[in-house]
């Protein structure tokens, strides 16, 4: 096996979706083949900013498909740049770097449980963060363009998902900001599509631990360590989530939601 396809094989391995990670890898246009045009899945911008999170079997940070300043006002440029370039770039960096230390591991003679597990929850934590942040930031919305407010009422399958699973969307994200708000230290709180029961269901985590539900993707989800809205909101996590609900690209959201459901439901 070589180092570049272990790389590869662990991306597909690491991702949120693990039933999905292939699919992911390939395109969106994979699943366009398979359907008629009319039937297919619309492009997703979290799709395509997960294709570009690695290059050539090595994680690699993705381009923003806005400027830094785009959410202002409700979250800052100097928070978005400091968030994607040093804090989303370092997760990146670390998980490379993890990948390699392991690599080299194996070539030891005897391989050092401690190392082994230290450089274990490396991975966990890394590949974590590379793809929460990665969905994170491409399910916001550039406050800059016409139509790109964000915020409001969700529509499309996933406004009527929620409004069938959680009674409507107030209640919904009542429900998502309390998550969000008890979330103990650093943390994340992330609805998910999961396929098994096509039900969203919504969970937290600690620091970038997924305590995911496995062949589930996030679909929604906000960042709540301070890096996230310390500048802007100081220790007030309240009025950043509230902040936040107003850069929520539902329209993307959607189209992640469909994607995800039509790749799953098909298994
Ligand atoms: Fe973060």
């Amino acid at each position: 096996m070589t180092d570049s396809f272990s790389r590869r094989d662990l991306i597909a391995h690491t991702l949120p979706a693990m039933a999905l990670g292939a699919a992911v890898l390939s395109g969106v246009d994979a699943l366009a083949q398979d359907k008629p045009a009319s039937a297919a899945a619309p492009e997703s911008a979290v799709m395509k900013m997960l294709a570009a999170a690695q290059k050539d079997g090595v994680y690699s940070l993705p381009k923003l498909p806005y400027e830094y300043a785009a959410l202002e006002p409700h979250i800052d440029a100097q928070t978005m740049e400091l968030h994607h370039s040093k804090h989303h770039a370092a997760y990146v960096t670390n998980l490379n770097k993890a990948i390699d230390s392991l690599a080299k591991l194996r070539d030891e003679p005897e391989i050092d449980a401690a190392k082994l597990s230290a450089l274990s929850r490396d991975i966990s934590f890394n590949a974590g963060g590379h793809i929460l942040h990665t969905v994170f930031f491409g399910t916001m919305t550039d406050q800059t363009k016409p139509g790109g407010g964000g915020g409001g009422d969700g529509d499309g399958g996933v406004h009527g998902a929620i409004n069938s699973q959680y009674g409507s969307l107030d209640k919904f994200k009542t429900h998502f900001t309390k998550v969000a708000a008890g979330v103990k230290g650093s943390g994340w709180a992330i609805a998910w599509y999961e396929p098994v029961a096509d039900k969203i269901l919504i969970t937290e985590s600690g620091d970038q631990d997924l305590r995911m539900i496995p062949g589930g993707m996030p679909i929604l989800l906000i960042d709540v360590w301070e890096h996230a809205y310390y500048l802007k909101h100081q220790n007030k996590r309240a009025d950043y989530i509230s902040a936040w609900w107003n850069v929520v690209r539902w329209s993307e959201v959607d189209n992640l939601y469909r994607n995800v459901k039509s790749m799953t439901r098909r298994m």
